[in-house]
């Protein structure tokens, strides 16, 4: 008989508001990310928002601060509390930091991100101003894998958002973020069915 797979353990990396981490917590809590449990949520921002959250849903948070350190030395600190609590799955969450190649390495096709635009239009900072700017009619949301290039490793899942002729960088963002609440759970649940996701 088959055994069942393990629990998959995520680690949610934010920076500010949380409001994706909340959507993940959610979306597991809901059986929407089945056979998953939130292991840590982890801020390089001691004041960022999303503690709060996180902390009032009964999840385990830490701050490890990035101000004046080395990438490598933070992102150090950052994998040993990720691979301390076992975690299999890393979910970037508004974390506005470049991961270094030893995380990279560390959690090898193992780490996920969302972007508030439809990649590979519009990478980087105020990829919603970016649509506004060059006049889309469409934009959206992306979930990838993250790699070595900024918002550019491969695709798991897109939803796509119209732009209205007044909308402004805020109604924009909003309606874009709704999409993004829903997509990055059926994203994870859809990188969790892979058969070798859980690996060693
Ligand atoms: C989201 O728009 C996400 O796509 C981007 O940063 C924002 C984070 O928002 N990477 P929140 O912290 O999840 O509310």
């Amino acid at each position: 008989m088959e055994r069942p797979k393990p629990e998959a353990r995520l680690g949610i990396l934010i920076s500010g508001r949380g409001s994706n981490m909340v959507a993940l917590v959610d979306a597991v809590r809901a059986g929407r990310i089945p056979n998953a449990k939130i292991a840590i949520v982890v801020s390089d921002q001691p004041d960022a928002a999303g503690l709060a959250k996180a902390a009032e849903l009964g999840i385990e948070t830490l701050v490890i601060e990035r101000r004046g350190r080395h990438r490598e030395e933070h992102d150090r600190e950052v994998v040993a509390a990720l691979q301390a609590r076992e975690v299999d799955l890393v979910c970037l969450a508004g974390y506005m930091r470049v991961l270094s190649r030893e995380f990279l390495d560390a959690f090898s096709g193992r780490i996920l991100n969302i972007h508030p635009s439809l990649l590979p239009s519009f990478p980087g900072l105020d990829a919603q101003k970016q649509a506004l700017d060059h006049g889309v009619k469409w934009t959206g949301c992306t979930v990838h894998f993250v790699n070595e290039t900024l918002d550019g490793g491969p695709i798991i899942a897109q939803r796509a958002v119209r732009v209205y002729d007044d909308d402004t960088v805020a109604s924009l963002s909003e309606r874009i973020l709704a999409e993004e609440h829903k997509l990055y759970p059926e994203a994870v649940a859809l990188v969790l069915e892979r058969p070798d996701h859980h690996r060693p």
